[in-house]
């Protein structure tokens, strides 16, 4: 099979969609791999490093998508990629669909196989191709937290530790699974006081085993969060229902009963957003205000640790890429139900519920298409 790499380009988004290790890989399994000029280069990996391997490479992105039968990314196709996409063209990267009608309507009529790694699933009721970038991004959401609590910053003035004789920041996280988890991990690793909403009682009961003793948790209900806001200086969202539009989990009104000055940072803005006021924004502009509340909620955070990130995500893509190249997507996705729970538009059809629910479009089982 021709696989083609295009390079990313969502605002200050360094990943790649490979690693050279995994060309190699898969051009021992006799496929051939064509990556777009550089496009490796702010993951730490040079046309040379692709080239050695078997690669080759290419200057435009036109030539890429003509080129390949499956196209490897890391963020869904941006307008400037729409009309390159050709039909039938398999696209293995993240969509996230139910955040943008404009893309959902965009692949169904580029009439492409969209496979979309954050549906993808595992025995353990997982989502492993979304877990290592769920890692990173929980990581950086205290990392940012903390930032933007700095004055400089717009933020109140709170140092996430506290120092002797004064009391640490106050952070609650809405979920927790990935994202949650690391997020908690990395605050409570500051000194902060962390408390996690889930409305999953068996995760909350996991979560009590590996906590630190600055973390607690709580059952997450409407009323216990809007309890906790007025003491609140960090709030990290945090939830999934996969495949769907994210729950609104603190409405404008709410940021009336915040402290002035307090961050909101919404990881699940990928998903819409689980705040009412969220709106995507970039790693150039991360943050804005509305009611004095500071927001981030930039929708490619991973993006900003690429070394990390394009290693971490390769380590989940490339197993199920050798199949899908040795096999085509329908063969595979028949062999690996796990793998046919990625596909989310077929050649113009929705084919994953949660995203003809957020769109009222009409849906087709994935069975009918295999
Ligand atoms: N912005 C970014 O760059 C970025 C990067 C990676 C992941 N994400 C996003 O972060 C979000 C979380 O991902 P994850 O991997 O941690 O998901 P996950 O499935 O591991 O965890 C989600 C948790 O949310 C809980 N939940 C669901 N509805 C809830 C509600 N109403 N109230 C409280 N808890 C609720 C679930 O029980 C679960 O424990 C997703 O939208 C994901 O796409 C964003």
């Amino acid at each position: 099979m021709r696989i083609g790499v295009p390079k990313e380009i969502k605002n200050n988004e360094y990943r790649i969609g490979i690693t050279p290790n995994a060309v190699q890989t898969l051009i021992s399994h006799g496929h051939e791999v064509c990556i777009e000029n550089n496009a490796g280069v702010g993951s730490g990996f040079s046309n040379h490093d692709y080239l050695k391997v078997g690669a080759s490479i290419t200057s435009y992105p036109r030539e890429v998508y003509q080129y390949a039968d499956m196209i490897i990314k890391v963020k869904e196709p941006l307008p400037e990629e729409f009309e390159l996409i050709k039909e039938g063209q398999l696209i293995y990267t993240f969509f996230h669909f139910a955040s943008s009608e404009k893309l959902t309507k965009a692949m169904i009529e580029r009439k492409a196989v969209c496979l979309a790694y954050e549906t993808i699933t595992d025995d353990q009721g997982g989502l492993p191709l979304l877990t290592p970038m769920s890692e990173v991004a929980g990581r950086l959401a205290s990392q940012q937290g903390a930032k933007h609590l700095e004055s400089p910053q717009g933020g109140l003035g709170v140092l996430m530790g506290g120092v002797s004789g004064v009391s640490p920041a106050d952070v609650m996280i809405l979920g927790g699974g990935v994202v949650g988890t690391q997020a908690a991990l990395v605050a409570a690793g500051m000194g902060a006081d962390v408390t996690i909403y889930d409305i999953n009682s068996n995760r909350i009961e996991e979560l009590q085993v590996i906590i630190p003793k600055n973390v607690s948790t709580c059952l997450s209900s409407p009323d216990a969060i809007e309890k906790h806001l007025p003491k609140a200086h960090l709030v990290i969202g945090a939830v999934l229902v996969p495949g769907a539009k994210a729950p609104k989990l603190i409405t404008r009104n709410q940021l009336s009963i915040m402290q002035k000055g307090a961050v909101l940072v919404d990881v699940a803005v990928d998903q819409g957003g689980c705040f009412e006021t969220t709106q995507p924004t970039t790693h150039e502009n991360p943050t804005y205000v509305v009611d004095d509340i500071l927001h981030y909620a930039v929708s490619n955070m991973p993006g900003a640790v690429p070394q990390t990130s394009t290693k971490a995500l390769t380590n989940v893509t490339i197993d199920y890429a050798v199949e899908l190249a040795n096999h085509g997507w329908q063969n595979a996705c028949k062999q690996y139900p796990h793998l046919a729970n990625g596909l989310n538009i077929v050649k113009g059809k929705v084919v994953h519920h949660s995203v003809a629910e957020a769109f009222s479009l009409p849906f087709i089982p994935v069975e009918n298409i295999l």
